[in-house]
């Protein structure tokens, strides 16, 4: 048991007492932000004199020693502390002896803890917002590829109406890119520095906080020290804004399940990408699209967790709020590494056109269109929706397409019907006489894959604009 505040106690804290209470096996994921964050602090303290400026470089040196070491292997974070804050704290006056002892100087583990935290989530939203990105980059060149590459469209899962491949992808790209917005309001609305908030009510000495903020690019100081070390409300937003991510996923995997079953076979996953059955021969499984569904619960459960932690916890800080923690990193290390693997999985996919063209074909996703030809030809739309309504029972008795009954036999039902029918109810025309804006026609499609273009070129991931 290694502690930073024995001072007022008489006995030894119960070892189970002390392994309940540590948080160095989960914190220790942050030493780098923990380390950065006292170096700032200390470049603070030596700019408004409260240290001098020996104390400040022997301090840099010994923390910067502590980082490298760490990060090269030779140094081990040892869970006989409490904390990451505890370790790096007592490893810096074993090393450079008691001037590291004035580190803590102005700050407490409550404002330090803050900072560590919004530190990591501020990296990691940044790394996820490039993963984002790749992925919109990959759904991009799908739907680049893909202009002219027809099939159904569903409602209630039942054909609908003719698409393009191009189309269906469009969807995704708005859902990933709303995603990634979030992330940027995230970034911005998060991104104040805590430290100087103190324990709760700020401190006596004259810190300088716009400076530790501007060193560590924050955009400035929060505003209310109480405020600043009980605010999860980022972390919160980031689970919601992760778990919307997710939600996308699981339907995009969903699809890809259905598309890749024997009945659909739209697309094969690459066997890179597949798995296989241990009793039957014949099996190519989508477990990582499974995977990725299943894990989405995961993260969900995160964002239920911590908001249930912090709804009754009155101000300032509270140890409930170490509970942030470790479903927080996991949530992120399953999110990203989901983007990751559905991103290489997608790219690698074989989308099979012509099964998905004859699908397209053979499913009456044309009917609206032979009632609006009817409409065309002055038929109020109510009856041309009868009238077709007959036309497609006939082709079931039949089992034919629309595109193969005879003119007769469209004439047999409406005399309406002309020799130009055959050209209204073609697939192709189908999709690219529907050009409005956000439709899949070639025309709409070229102009919103411009708007694509450019915000995948405009837009850098955060951090880096
Ligand atoms: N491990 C603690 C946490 O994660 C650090 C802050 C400890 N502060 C305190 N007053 N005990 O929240």
């Amino acid at each position: 048991m290694a502690q930073l505040w024995g001072g007022r106690f008489t006995k030894e804290t119960d070892q189970l007492v002390y392994n309940f209470n540590a948080s160095i096996l989960f914190d220790r994921k942050f030493y780098k932000q923990d380390i950065n964050g006292s170096i700032a602090h200390v470049k603070m303290l030596a700019k408004q004199g409260i240290l001098t400026g020996e104390e400040c470089d022997a301090i840099l040196k010994g923390l910067e020693g502590i980082l490298e070491d760490v990060e090269n292997g030779n140094l081990e974070i040892s869970d006989k502390y409490e904390d990451i804050h505890s370790f790096v704290e007592a490893t810096l006056i074993d090393r450079i002896g008691d001037v590291g002892k004035k580190l803590h100087t102005g700050r407490s583990r409550n404002d330090q803890v803050a900072l560590d935290m919004k530190l990591y989530v501020r990296d990691e939203v940044a790394e996820l917002d490039g993963l984002l990105k790749e992925l919109l980059q990959t759904i991009y060149h799908i739907m680049k590829e893909n202009t002219e590459t027809f099939m159904p469209g569903f409602t209630h899962l039942q054909k609908a109406q003719p698409v393009t491949l191009a189309h269906h992808m469009g969807a995704y790209f708005e859902m990933f890119k709303r995603d990634r917005g979030r992330m940027a309001d995230i970034y911005k609305r998060m991104n104040l520095c805590p430290l100087g908030a103190g324990a709760l009510a700020g401190t006596t000495y004259p810190l300088d906080r716009e400076y530790t903020a501007e060193l560590l690019g924050f955009a400035g100081p929060t505003l209310n020290s109480m405020d600043s070390v009980s605010d999860r409300d980022y972390v919160i937003e980031l689970l919601s804004a992760m778990s919307t991510v997710m939600m996308h996923l699981s339907r995009f995997c969903e699809e890809i399940i259905i598309w890749n079953s024997n009945e659909y076979q739209f697309v094969e996953i690459d066997d890179t990408y597949s798995t296989g059955s241990s009793i039957m021969p014949q099996k190519k499984n989508p477990d990582i699209a499974e995977l990725v569904r299943g894990k989405t619960g995961r993260v969900y459960g995160a964002l239920m967790s911590i908001l249930t932690t912090m709804k009754g916890i009155p101000l300032a800080y509270n140890k409930d709020m170490q509970e942030d923690k470790e479903l927080t990193f996991d949530a992120i290390d399953t999110v990203k590494g989901c983007v990751k693997l559905f991103n290489g999985m997608l790219a690698s996919m074989q989308f099979q056109k012509e099964t998905m063209k004859n699908s397209a074909k053979n499913g009456f996703t044309n009917a609206t269109d032979a009632a609006d030809y009817l409409v065309n030809k002055g038929v109020p739309f109510r009856d041309a929706h009868g009238i077709v309504g007959r036309l497609v029972l006939l082709c079931l008795e039949k089992n034919v397409a629309l595109d193969d009954l005879t003119l007769k036999q469209y004439k047999a039902i409406s005399p309406e019907f002309e020799e130009d029918i055959y050209e209204a109810v073609s697939m192709e025309n189908c999709v690219n006489k529907r050009n409005t804006i956000g439709a899949p026609g070639t025309a709409a499609m070229q102009q919103v894959l411009t708007v694509c273009e450019n915000y995948l070129k405009e837009s850098a991931p955060l951090g880096q604009a």
